[in-house]
């Protein structure tokens, strides 16, 4: 492997060739980073649902594809043109970023920056590839490609963090958890003495418990099919659990209602992407005020009743969860860092890069919460 700053790097990535082709590691060369470009050499990476989607063209679909999202590495070189960090920083790499200049970021109603939007072509901001494998141009998973043990980003979708930051961490709150955290923060902007419903406690369903309970809430009812859900979801605060596989025939929503005084609760977070709960999360919350978060991400369509949504109730779509990456990442990273989050909680498995393959097998385990990528 070479390691000369100017020089193509060949290393190992994870690569989907395909829809429904899976993913398996190949020899891929990354080449030196443009003037407003770094190359990064990974510490560690992880799985979130989001890249199942991807090697089923959700996001997009073009192929052969470097995935993986979620990650943390060392600025291994840069072009000249970059200012925000030196060789040796440690960064996040980012799929949404943040100039704080467009009309969005001054305005801060949404994350969605204009300036620098999320990459749905898998190109680099000037439309072209740093990575080739086996002769052919790849693509990236949106901006990043954190399956790899070196990947390419433009500057100004990369976060600096404190190099005391643990590296499991840091690649954990860089989509899924902070996605969740931020539906509740951010977005819902869960209130003290608050009720909030999270339909799904996978990583994005914990992160929305976590914020939960930080901001203040009283009661807050997780539901999952899965029943080793409970313990992980008590660990970030939950305080009530709804197995739907396990109860009465009810609907859901009168379930949640039952736990929580009749009337619903304030907020529901949905974060499974199934399309039949989305009307019940809604349904669970109070007429009049209730507000829906969904994070949950899905290709099919989705169906509501009218009478949910005109008894005054609001729905509220998000990607990352409202976070600015830039503002907001560093707060997560810093309750994580001083456990005031339990996000070791997350981490049920580790793989090598290498067995790349086994990963998609492990999230489909009872026990699987998050599967850490070691380089
Ligand atoms: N909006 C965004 O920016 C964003 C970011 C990250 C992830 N996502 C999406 O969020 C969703 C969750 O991601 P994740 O990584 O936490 O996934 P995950 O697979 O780890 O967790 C999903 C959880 O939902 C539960 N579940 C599935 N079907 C259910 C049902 N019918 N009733 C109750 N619970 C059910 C599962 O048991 C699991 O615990 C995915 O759709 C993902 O693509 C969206
Ligand atoms: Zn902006
Ligand atoms: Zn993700």
């Amino acid at each position: 492997m070479s390691n000369s700053s100017s020089q193509v790097i060949t290393c190992k990535g994870a690569v989907c060739w395909g829809i429904g082709e899976g993913v398996k590691v190949e020899d891929i060369q990354v080449d030196p980073p443009k003037a407003t470009e770094v190359r990064v050499k990974m510490l560690c990476a992880s799985v979130c649902h989001t890249d199942i989607f991807a090697t089923q063209g959700y996001i997009h679909a073009n192929y052969p594809q470097v995935l993986g999202h979620e990650g943390i590495g060392v600025v291994e070189s840069k072009g000249e043109e970059v200012k925000n960090v030196e060789v040796g920083d440690v960064v996040i790499p980012l799929y949404i970023s943040e100039c704080g200049e467009c009309e969005v970021c001054i305005k801060g109603k949404t994350n969605l920056c204009m300036k620098y939007p999320i990459r749905l072509s898998g190109l680099m901001p000037d439309d072209t590839s740093r990575i080739t494998v086996r002769g052919h141009k790849a693509y990236h998973l949106m901006s990043c490609a954190t399956w790899c043990e070196y990947m390419v980003v433009d500057a100004n979708y990369i976060l600096k963090v404190d190099p005391a930051i643990d590296a499991a961490h840091g690649s954990f709150i860089s989509c899924g958890f902070s996605t969740g955290f931020g539906a509740a923060w951010k977005e819902a902007m869960v209130e003290q003495g608050s009720s909030v419903a999270i339909f799904g406690l996978g990583t994005v369903g914990l992160g929305a418990v976590s914020a939960a309970k930080l901001m203040g809430a009283t009661k807050i009812i997780g539901i999952d099919i899965n029943e080793k859900k409970r313990e992980k979801g008590e660990a970030f605060g939950m305080t009530d659990f709804i197995n739907p596989d396990k109860l009465s025939d009810k609907p859901l929503s009168q379930q949640v209602k039952e736990l929580s005084g009749e009337m619903g609760v304030d907020y529901s977070i949905e974060c499974t992407g199934v399309p039949s709960l989305l009307n019940e999360a809604m349904e669970s919350t109070k007429v009049g005020v209730g507000k829906t978060v969904v994070v949950g991400a899905g290709a099919e369509s989705v169906q509501l009743s009218y009478a949910t949504i005109l008894y005054g109730r609001t729905l509220k779509g998000s990607v990352f969860g409202g976070i600015k990456p830039i503002s907001d990442l560093p707060f997560i990273a810093h309750k994580c860092h001083t456990k005031e989050i339990p996000v070791d909680e997350l981490l049920t498995h580790e793989i090598l890069l290498e067995d790349i393959s086994k990963a998609f097998e492990l999230m489909r385990y009872p026990d699987c919460v998050k599967v850490l990528l070691k380089m």
